[in-house]
């Protein structure tokens, strides 16, 4: 049933073309430039006039909202806010009628959310599901929404869930954005391409991963690991960060690049690998220079860039490469290699990676 793999983790991310081609089967047609989402259709006008979208979500679930809030914000121009669903439901959040509240999960049965969108829903918002298990609570409990179509996902650690979450999220902001006039044709169009050619661009990225199980031997022994990115890469630092603790036990800290400067950078030592999500994107100058300052404290760099990146290369004492992409579906590549990354560290520990300590599936208690 693992079909050939060591452990469903490794089967899961190897998935990935495929689970992410599934998502968008049947939806988006790049040559007829169209994206049928009958779940975003129905609400399309609520949706496009929405005074603002909250995401809530747990876990790898909320990194997906947060690389979503930066999508939405850019293509739809609304306001956008990514919560955790255990804070949001505690603390009286601010509902109004017409608010829409997207509730992402892999489960469908993460107590959290769940609760999160009936409060929610008691004050008037509508709710959307982004849910990977047809039936579950979560689904059934909003008022739309679309699945991931990732299929069963075993390993605890959440992998081709997030990249089909992220398709999907992609998909409705790209929906809503030209609709609502804020995404004009030619960009539209220009990245329902750069989405549909995203399966084979992850099919490329995985055809060599002997690097990342070399790099995972040579750094299995730290202590921490820093994760670092900005933009859309942002919330793919904290995924790096999430799956290497869940799955390695190693510390691990995911920080927007800029900010390590207010406290982290003072980790920074030569035993300290930090990992910088590098791709070719509107911050990429700016990422090279918070390179250029771990370089300087002896930090030993891991840069996920692009082919014939030389500058960022020449900063790095490791790269991993993974095929150029427009920066708004960039994360569901430079995701890949960093949930190879833990998985082989967790196997070079001899870890148990499908199911780590003290982890379930789903939380389905508070
Ligand atoms: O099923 P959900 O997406 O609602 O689950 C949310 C989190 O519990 C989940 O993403 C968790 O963080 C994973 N172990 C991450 O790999």
């Amino acid at each position: 049933e693992k079909g050939g793999y060591d452990h469903f983790m490794l089967k899961e991310i190897f998935e990935q073309p495929q689970t992410i081609y599934d998502c968008l089967r049947g939806r988006l047609d790049a040559n007829a430039g169209t994206i049928t989402m009958s779940g975003i259709d129905k609400f399309a006008e609520q949706l496009v006039n929405a005074r603002r979208i909250v995401m809530v979500a747990c876990g790898t679930s909320w990194h997906a909202g947060l690389v979503a809030e930066y999508i939405f914000e850019e293509l739809c121009r609304t306001n956008v806010e990514v919560e955790y669903a255990s804070e949001f439901r505690y603390r009286n959040p601010v509902v109004c009628e017409g608010d829409v509240i997207i509730a992402i999960s892999q489960s469908g049965e993460t107590a959290d959310t769940l609760v999160a969108i009936e409060t929610a829903k008691t004050n008037g918002a509508i709710i959307m599901g982004i849910v990977n298990v047809v039936g579950s609570s979560i689904a059934r409990a909003s008022h739309t929404g679309a699945y991931t179509h990732a299929g069963p996902e075993i390993g605890v650690a959440s992998t081709k869930a997030f990249t089909a979450q992220l398709a999907v999220l992609t998909m409705i902001a790209l929906k809503l954005g030209y609709k609502k006039g804020t995404l004009d044709q030619q960009r539209y169009l220009q990245l329902l391409k750069e989405l549909e050619s995203i399966p084979e661009k992850v099919a490329a990225l995985l055809q060599n991963t002997e690097h990342i199980k070399r790099l995972a031997e040579k750094y299995k022994d730290s202590q921490d690991f820093l994760f670092l990115g900005r933009g859309y890469n942002f919330p793919v630092a904290l995924e790096g960060a999430l799956k290497l603790k869940e799955i390695s036990y190693i510390h691990a800290e995911g920080y927007p690049a800029a900010e390590m400067k207010h406290g982290p950078i003072a980790l920074v030592d030569e035993t300290l690998p930090v990992v910088f999500i590098a791709t070719k994107d509107s911050y990429h100058e700016k990422v090279i220079s918070n390179m250029q300052e771990i370089k300087a404290r002896k930090g030993k760099v891991i840069a996920v860039i692009n082919e014939g990146d030389d500058l960022s290369a020449s900063l790095a004492d490791d790269v991993i490469v993974v095929p150029e992409a427009d920066e708004i579906v960039a994360p569901m590549l430079s995701t890949v290699p960093l949930q190879l990354l833990a998985y082989y560290v967790g196997v070079a520990k001899g870890l148990d990676v499908d199911k780590p300590r003290n982890l379930a599936k789903s939380v389905t208690v508070e």
